[in-house]
């Protein structure tokens, strides 16, 4: 009788040794699942966590829904990696894919010494050139500015009589659109960016870009959707592009900002190949 309770307490104490070894084995298989990838050097992490926190796939905030956005649909990381959505409180609605192509090209440009400022035409929250200043900071850059450049109040309703392109694109209906500068200049600050590197434009991009007092220019990104908004971008700016600096296009998917890429590239020639970053974003390097 004693004898095969012993057997019986041997058989139950090598059962939990076994279910140890097995928990144990799966909690280290978890841990290699859950292995990160992100870089050791204190500067790529500041960065990547800017974009996480710009984008705000942090705390997943919910988006508002297409085409009524009076109502809101949950938070879906794959929709907010590729930009696909317009976010209720992120600063940007680029998506991470697009963030990561700022990064890269930005650093590049300073790698390579390829001289100018940074400039974003339409920044709604503010997010994309919050991340531009971030990473100038990162790389100790105290000499390129970051224009920001926007109406702060929307985007303009469609000249059909000059740019028939965008007939019917009523953007400028769309009320969360329209962001004011004081708004972004918080959005900032919230970050401890808002300093002299940092440059407001103020104004519909007819009436500010032609004038503005940008001298060089090594990353070009707009972001105004309508063929106007692009066409007058490129014209204004393009011109002061150093060798080697990027354009970036966020909404080459919208023809009428294509139709306003494609118009320019062969007004003046430009042969540079471009590449799409994602289903919507389109950049390119210039060479000559
Ligand atoms: C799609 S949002 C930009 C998104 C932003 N880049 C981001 O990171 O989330 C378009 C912005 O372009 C601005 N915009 C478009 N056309 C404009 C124009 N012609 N003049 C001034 N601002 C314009 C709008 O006010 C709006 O803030």
């Amino acid at each position: 009788m004693i004898q095969k309770r012993f057997f019986r307490e041997i058989f139950v104490c090598l059962a939990c040794v076994l279910l140890c070894a097995a928990n144990a084995l799966t909690a280290s298989i978890h841990y290699v699942q859950q292995e990160s990838s992100l870089s050791d050097d204190p500067k790529e992490l500041y960065i990547d966590l800017m974009k996480r926190a710009v984008a705000n796939t942090i705390y997943e905030d919910p988006a508002y829904a297409m085409p009524n956005p009076n109502q809101l649909t949950r938070f879906n990381s794959m929709t907010r990696e590729l930009g696909k959505d317009h976010p209720l409180y992120a600063h940007t609605m680029i998506g991470m894919k697009r963030l990561n192509n700022i990064q890269a090209c930005l650093v590049d440009i300073l790698n390579n010494n390829v001289q100018g400022d940074c400039i974003e035409t339409g920044v709604w929250r503010g997010g994309a050139t919050i991340l531009m200043r971030a990473i100038l900071k990162a790389y100790g850059d105290t000499t390129r500015k970051v224009w920001v450049a926007d109406s702060f109040a929307g985007l303009p309703p469609p000249d059909v009589a000059h740019y028939p392109q965008d007939r019917g694109i009523f953007l400028c209906d769309v009320p969360y659109l329209s962001v004011s500068m004081e708004t972004v200049q918080d959005n900032f600050k919230k970050y401890g960016l808002l300093d002299k590197q940092v440059v407001f434009l103020k104004g519909f991009f007819k009436d500010t870009l032609l004038t503005a007092p940008v001298e060089k220019i090594s990353l070009l990104r707009l972001d105004g959707d309508l063929y106007q908004s692009t066409i007058e971008a490129l014209t204004a700016l393009y011109p002061k592009v150093s060798i080697g600096g990027y354009i970036i296009i966020d909404d080459a998917q919208i023809p009428a900002c294509m139709s306003a890429v494609t118009d320019y590239r062969k007004m003046y020639g430009i042969e540079d190949p471009a590449f799409w970053i994602d289903q919507d974003g389109l950049y390119w390097q210039k060479t000559k």
